[in-house]
């Protein structure tokens, strides 16, 4: 545990001191739970977004991309449920004075029994060295097997008095746990309450005649509402999708954790719709197909599972999140949600207007079924970035402070170090920089000696150093370094643009999803 958490403290700090992400209006002391993104960051997230769009628009024919604005008719929040629904149920300790989400404060307590799953492994794949099959035991050992039933039998409770909207029993059971305040021991806990997380607003110039307004809570509303604009504008047959990113707002309670849990975040969503009764199928492919996306940035399959839910959203009728293993343990990165008809037959009764689709290959009018694929680009923005940041032991017996992030999404491609600042290297260098500024963002370093500046490059997670020396003037050629293996190779300039682009090419990258 305190390993976990001097790494996330390490994240922390990198991420600020290498321009990635800072605290809002540090000056004034910052606000709690709102982040900007550095100069570094705007880059790595800018990227991020264009892997997901590229893999979900440019390489779907049947899905389609939208930007719909962020205010919306506040009869959409009524209809979509969020009005009356879009609460998280809260709990106070007394003593502490600390507020917690009580489902949370359950699932944490839940997966302690996990963390002792994980512990009988370690110490059986010791015991049994090579003959070790992990599988059969966690299907026949006793222990396994117990904890496992605890911890499922303390979630269904929870999802079923959830569902039910039993607050009193889920208080009830948080006192039967034994559960304590995180921060004080104290069990003296409040009843628990519902507690909406809209951020309301108002449109209009004087008082009286202002509407109210919500930020929405979700990208997927401004979808739905678009939902035939776009199906008969765009021609489009089902099965089709159309996907959106954009910045949402929830005023959570518990938002500890950086960037994992804002108040003002952005989401990359997509609504793919369906002929009734296949929703299903979509949703499993969906399940998938999203999960190769995130393995084809390389980070591990160790670092992702699915997580089914036991309690589900007021629109769902199966719902699964993809959890990564954040430096604070698996949390949910992506949910991936059968929406049923819910929205649209909701907004068609409030609006009043039929969002119904012809189906030709069946002569059939219907309200179309939704799978829905919704990922929080800030999680996957800390997913990556966590993962990335490594300390490593070099044979001199030095460390070295490396950001091994993807290259595809690394925010400069390379950096190009003139050797010394004199003698015409800093011109030739920055002549590189002018060929290889139209493919790729690359940065110009002087200051310092060569080998600071390649640390400081692998600090910022620069795939690519080029080093120019006197060498250069003689033949044109240069030492390109990779950020990884720290391997020097001498290579020609007019070689550079194809080396750097074999590595970096989102193509390329996007191909291991498929
Ligand atoms: N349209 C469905 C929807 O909004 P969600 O599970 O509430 O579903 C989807 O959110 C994703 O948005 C999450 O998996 C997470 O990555 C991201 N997300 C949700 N709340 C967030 C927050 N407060 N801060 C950062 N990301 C958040």
């Amino acid at each position: 545990m305190a390993n976990q958490e001097d790494q996330f403290k390490k994240v922390l700090s990198h991420a600020k001191e290498y321009g990635y992400v800072f605290q809002s209006s540090e000056i004034y002391d910052g606000l709690s739970a709102v982040y900007d993104y550095a100069q570094n960051g705007v880059e790595l997230k800018k990227n991020l977004r264009e892997y997901w769009w590229k893999a979900m628009v440019q390489m779907h024919d049947n899905i389609v991309g939208l930007d719909a604005a962020i205010f919306m008719h506040p009869t959409t929040w009524k209809a979509s449920g969020h009005v009356d629904a879009f609460n998280d149920p809260l709990i106070d300790n007394k003593d502490s004075k600390k507020r917690y989400r009580a489902d949370v404060l359950i699932e944490d307590f839940a997966e302690k029994f996990e963390d002792k799953v994980q512990k009988e492994v370690k110490k059986a794949a010791k015991r049994f060295g090579d003959a070790f099959d992990e599988a059969q035991f966690l299907s026949t050992n006793p222990r396994v097997l117990d904890y496992r039933a605890k911890k499922e039998e303390i979630l269904t409770r929870m999802g079923k008095s959830l569902e039910a909207e039993d607050l009193a029993d889920v208080k009830a059971q948080i006192e039967e746990l034994g559960i304590a305040c995180p921060l004080s021991g104290s069990k003296n806990w409040t009843d628990v309450k519902q507690f909406n997380l809209m951020f309301g607003t108002k449109l209009g110039a004087s008082a009286e005649h202002a509407t109210d307004l919500y930020l929405r809570p979700e990208t997927a509303q401004g979808i739905f509402v678009n939902f035939l604009n776009v199906q008969k504008t765009g021609r489009m047959k089902i099965p089709f999708g159309i996907a959106q990113t954009g910045k949402a707002f929830r005023n959570e309670i518990v938002a500890r954790q950086f960037i994992f849990r804002q108040r003002e975040f952005e989401q990359m969503e997509m609504q793919f719709f369906v002929r009734p009764g296949t929703q299903k199928e979509w949703y499993e492919t969906w399940k998938e197909s999203r999960l190769k996306w995130h393995l084809s940035l390389g980070l591990g399959m160790e670092n992702y599972r699915f997580h089914d839910h036991d309690k589900l959203a007021h629109y769902a009728d199966a719902a699964a999140d993809i959890e990564f293993k954040f430096p604070f343990g698996f949390k949910e990165l992506e949910g991936i949600h059968s929406r049923t008809d819910f929205d649209l037959k909701a907004h068609e009764e409030y609006s009043g207007k039929k969002l119904q689709y012809f189906d030709n290959e069946i002569n059939k009018s219907y309200v179309p079924y939704v799978v829905e694929t919704s990922v929080g680009l800030d999680r996957l923005f800390l997913a990556v970035f966590s993962n990335a940041l490594q300390e490593e032991e070099l044979e001199d017996g030095n460390t070295r402070t490396v950001l091994k992030l993807p290259a595809v999404v690394a925010p400069n491609k390379a950096a190009i170090l003139p050797l010394v600042k004199k003698d015409g290297l800093p011109e030739i260098a920055k002549e590189i920089f002018d060929q290889l500024k139209f493919d790729f963002n690359v940065t110009y370093d002087e200051k310092d000696a060569i080998g600071r500046r390649y640390r400081r490059q692998d600090a910022n997670g620069t795939p690519f150093c080029i080093a120019v020396d006197y060498e250069t003037k003689e033949d044109n050629s240069v030492t390109i370094r990779h950020r990884d293996t720290m391997e020097q190779k001498r290579v020609k300039i007019s070689e550079l643009k194809s080396i750097i682009d074999a590595e970096v090419n989102m193509g390329v990258w996007l191909s291991k999803a498929k």
